[in-house]
């Protein structure tokens, strides 16, 4: 994808984003917004800001996602707007809070601190967890890590910057999943489940996990999806999105079909089966999109995971102007 684009290119990222005619799809805005993302640009900082008078949760949610995966400060004043409005979705504040952990700027540590105890525990827990990562960042070996991939020169697994780092003895890359024991994976596994620690060590034994990502790591992932944190669950479907194991379908059907569980891991449970996208999966987002006792962030997520699980099916390999983001390229939050 071009790194620079046409004064009038943006403009017609900005229109389709901000659905300026009233009536562009959401995928549509979906792809202008990752498109924007990929140009990392102050502008496209700008354009996606704007955005925020939007209704749907979904879309701004997405919004605060992109804005710390472009991991610039600049963006910050807005994040902490948004972190701020309490009368904003608790998906949207989570989102933005979780930015601030991704831009890793000490500043933001004093207005985190602000939420710990937000009356909202998705977003208390992400302030938390947000926290934790920028000091991680800024603790020797979180200083080291980032040393050695840089002159090593890691190509890290996944492009992603994730709200916390795999455990130090796999900081890099993924072994072969022969290399990894079963006596291993119990371990992360108890860790990944185990309620006294912190909820960033939890993390810390998901990347883990995700990183080996073979079908017994995939069931010891699913199994915190019993787990009462919506925080927590949300983000194991959100790395099965990143893994695309066909393996971890039918957990994640049952979180999608679960109308007692949190919308915002339903959400999640639906984009990460459109990018999975096998042909079981097809049914069952059709299914909720169009349901209508279904809330509307599931109802929305299903519509951008068929884009998704259309794109995986159409052997595209990619849109006429080259601009623009294909569903496929993009790991929704
Ligand atoms: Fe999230
Ligand atoms: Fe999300």
């Amino acid at each position: 994808m071009s790194a620079s684009v046409t004064p009038e290119q943006l403009k017609a990222l900005e229109d389709s984003l901000l659905n300026t005619t009233g009536n562009v799809p959401l995928h549509i805005r979906f792809r202008a917004l990752f498109t924007l993302k990929a140009l990392k640009s102050e502008e496209a900082i700008k354009i996606i800001s704007r955005c925020f008078q939007d209704p749907s949760a979904l879309l701004k949610h997405e919004l605060a996602y992109c804005l710390g995966q472009m991991k610039k400060t600049s963006a910050l004043p807005v994040l902490e707007t948004v972190l701020k409005d309490v009368n904003e979705d608790p998906m949207v504040r989570h989102e933005a809070a979780e930015a601030m952990g991704a831009i890793s700027s000490a500043d933001s540590i004093p207005t985190l601190k602000q939420f710990l105890s937000d009356p909202e525990r998705a977003v208390r827990e992400t302030c938390e967890i947000a926290i934790d990562r920028i000091e991680w960042e800024q603790s020797e070996e979180g200083k080291r890590a980032l040393d050695t991939q840089k002159v090593e020169r890691h190509i890290p697994l996944y492009t992603s910057i994730d709200p916390a780092p795999p455990t130090s003895k796999l900081l890099f890359g993924a072994p072969k999943p022969e290399d990894v024991s079963q006596e291993s994976i119990d371990i992360l596994k108890s860790q990944l489940l185990d309620k006294e620690r912190p909820l960033f060590e939890r993390y810390r034994a998901m990347f883990t996990l995700r990183n080996i990502g073979s079908p017994a790591a995939v069931d010891a992932l699913a199994s915190g999806f019993s787990d009462d944190s919506a925080l927590f669950k949300h983000e194991i479907a959100f790395v099965f999105g990143q893994l695309l194991s066909p393996h971890s379908v039918p957990a994640l059907l049952n979180v999608l079909r679960d109308v007692n569980e949190s919308d915002m891991v339903r959400h999640e449970a639906a984009e990460a089966l459109g990018g999975i996208g096998t042909p079981e999966v097809f049914p069952h987002i059709t299914e909720w999109m169009n349901r209508e006792d279904a809330p509307q962030v599931v109802r929305e997520s299903c519509q951008v995971a068929i884009d998704m699980w259309e794109h995986e099916n159409s052997g595209a390999f990619q849109y006429a102007n080259g601009l623009e983001a294909t569903p496929a390229q993009v790991a929704v939050a």
